[in-house]
Order: C-alpha cells, then structure tokens, then sequence
C-alpha cells in the first residue's frame, strides 16, 4: 500500500527533518496510543461549528477550497446529513473538539473510480495545537473502514495542491492523483467491506463512546472537588 519514495519527495517526504523544526516537540511527538474516535450526530453539531471556527481562514480555504465567511460555516455545519453520511471527532482530556472528519456519500455517477462505483469524500481538519502527531491520518483510515462499511468503492479527497499534509496522507494510503494547477484530487480504490470490518467499525465506536463518557465523568469529579464539593 505504500507509494514508492519518489511520488512522495514531490510532497515533501525527504524534508522530514526540515518539518520537525517548523513544529514544536509536543507536536511532533506521534501518538503512540489508540486514539477513540467517536461518530458525531446531530446533536453535536454546535461542538463541530466551534471546531470551525478555531480555524484560520487559511486552514479554513484549505478545508473548503474557497474562502469561507462564519456563515458559510453554520449553513455547511447545518447542512450535513448525519443518516447519509458520518463525521468522526476525536476530543481532548478537556473534551474540546481537537479534529473532526466529514465522510460524504457522493452521487452516482461522481465517482472518478467509474460510473457504477460507489463513492464517498473525505474532508477533514485538526486544531493547530493538534498537529503533527499523526491525528489526521488516524482519521483518514477510520474513514476508509467506514466507506468500505457503507459499500463505498472509492473514497475521494479534493486538496489544494499546496495541502502537502493532506496529500501526503492520501499518497501513503495508495491514492492516485490528478492535479490540475491550484486543485488536486486524489481517489483511493477500496477493497469490499466484510464482517471484520462492521465487527471493528461498532467495536471501535462502542469503545470510543465509553472512554468520552469516562473522560466526562472525570472532568466532573474534578471539577466538584475543585469547587470544594459545592459549598464554596
Ligand atoms: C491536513 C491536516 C488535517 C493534517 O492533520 P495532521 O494531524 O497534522 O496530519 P498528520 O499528523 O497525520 O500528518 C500527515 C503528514 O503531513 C505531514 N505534515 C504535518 N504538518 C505539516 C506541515 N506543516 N507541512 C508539511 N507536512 C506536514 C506530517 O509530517 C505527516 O507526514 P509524515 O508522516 O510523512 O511525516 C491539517 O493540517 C489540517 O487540519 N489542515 C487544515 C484543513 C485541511 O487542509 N484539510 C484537508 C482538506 S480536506
């Protein structure tokens, strides 16, 4: 699955060392655990507009492809359709929405894969005090057991050709890549879906949805004992 060194260098591959120095330490340092990515619903479509808005508004051109004002925002935050598609987030030990991952079920017929295959699209984003470490790929292959759990042949990304980290991304994973000057699209062939992954896909979902609740729990407690019990 891995793409040959010299289709990644064009993405920066050979500058790791370079990059290493535009971070800070803690955000360089990769996760080392499994990460609980929990499937948002309607409901928490308040925390992904938040989410959003903690973006600059180039992260937030580099989300969109255009230039998206506040109320652009809330009209996409509005418009996600949360039984057609799925939108994955993955929360802080303060339960702040660090990234959140939107995986939209495209029409027929707009598959770059060809006309009878299914397709799903990829956007994706991480707060900058996230990056680095590895989350935005996490998310990615999340998403590519959830296409493939939704029948899904193709999954579809659509990057600025300047997003290296993005393309870098879907480049790892196998994806081929059209750019046409400013705009690059990248789709990634995806095998059939089978029982182990709707077993790992609710397992994995069940599984996040218990550590939220336990990290909720915690933040109470402490949030009780540091308001000495309630009688302060
Ligand atoms: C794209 C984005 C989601 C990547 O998130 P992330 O959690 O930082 O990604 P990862 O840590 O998994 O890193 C992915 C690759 O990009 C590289 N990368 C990270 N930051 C980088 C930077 N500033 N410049 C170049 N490469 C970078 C990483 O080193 C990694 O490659 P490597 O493993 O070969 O070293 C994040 O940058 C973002 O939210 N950008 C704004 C929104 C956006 O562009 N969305 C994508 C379009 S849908």
């Amino acid at each position: 699955m891995v793409k040959p060194a010299p289709e990644l260098q064009k993405f920066g591959m050979e500058r790791t060392a370079g990059l290493a120095a535009e971070l800070t330490p803690s955000q360089r340092a990769p996760v080392s655990h499994w990460v609980p990515i929990r499937t948002l619903k309607a409901r928490h479509r308040p925390q992904i507009l938040d989410h959003l808005i903690q973006l600059d508004e180039h992260d937030r051109y580099l989300r969109f492809g255009s230039h998206t004002p506040l109320e652009h925002l809330s009209r996409y935050v509005a418009s996600i359709d949360f039984k057609r598609d799925e939108v994955f987030g993955i929360f802080n030990r303060r339960l702040q929405l660090v990234a959140t991952a939107h995986l939209a079920a495209l029409p027929m017929g707009a598959s770059p894969a060809g006309p009878g295959v299914r397709a799903m699209e990829f956007g994706v984003s991480v707060l900058p005090s996230a990056r680095g470490r590895g989350l935005g790929q996490i998310l990615f292959e999340h998403a590519i057991m959830h296409a493939r759990n939704h029948h899904a042949g193709a999954l579809v990304i659509h990057a600025l050709t300047e997003n290296r980290p993005m393309i870098r991304i879907a480049l790892r994973a196998g994806a081929k890549l059209e750019t046409q000057g400013a705009d690059s699209e990248a789709w990634l062939s995806l095998p059939k879906d089978n029982l182990g992954t709707h077993i790992e896909g609710s397992v994995l979902a069940l599984h996040a949805e218990l550590v939220f609740r336990t990290k909720r729990l915690a933040l109470r407690v402490k949030n009780f004992l540091m308001s000495g019990f309630g009688l302060f």
